[in-house]
């Protein structure tokens, strides 16, 4: 298991890259909207990780909620796992709470689940798949 990327809510994705890509001069991956999440989302590449924006499309993105309540902020944390199906299994054996993408195909067609922060004292971890066994859905995008 290792840090995939640590997500970012922020209300505006062009505001944000100015510090991060701009003046810190992190080199920005691309921009995508990931329709499923109601997000769009910018990759910023640091070291063995990355920082990964999420502006909210609408007004019922989970992005605009946490916005709403909490103000912008880290979002979550990402870890890259091989065999995201054993380690869901485990997880939810061992009584973890499983919100959303339970084992679902995020962008870049990477599987994806998050663990409520209930059961992660206090954070939301979103779990990623290594190396998908099947085939990209949506080959050329990349995030989560
Ligand atoms: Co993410």
């Amino acid at each position: 298991m290792k840090l995939d990327h640590i997500g970012i809510a922020v209300r505006s994705l062009e505001q944000a890259l100015k510090f991060y890509r701009d003046t810190l001069a992190l080199a920005c991956t691309g921009i995508e909207e990931v329709p499923a999440e109601k997000v769009r989302v910018a990759m910023l590449v640091l070291g063995g990780t990355r920082i990964e924006l999420l502006e909210p499309t609408g007004a019922d993105s989970p992005i605009a909620r946490f916005l709403e309540k909490r103000g912008e902020g880290i979002h979550h944390i990402s870890l890259q796992v091989a065999g995201l199906d054993a380690h869901l299994r485990r997880l939810e054996a061992a009584g973890v709470r499983i919100i959303a993408g339970k084992g679902e195909y995020g962008a870049g067609g990477h599987r994806y689940a998050f663990l409520h922060p209930s059961s992660c004292g206090g954070v939301l971890v979103e779990l990623v798949e290594a190396d998908p066994s099947t085939p990209s859905r949506r080959a050329g995008l990349r995030s989560g």
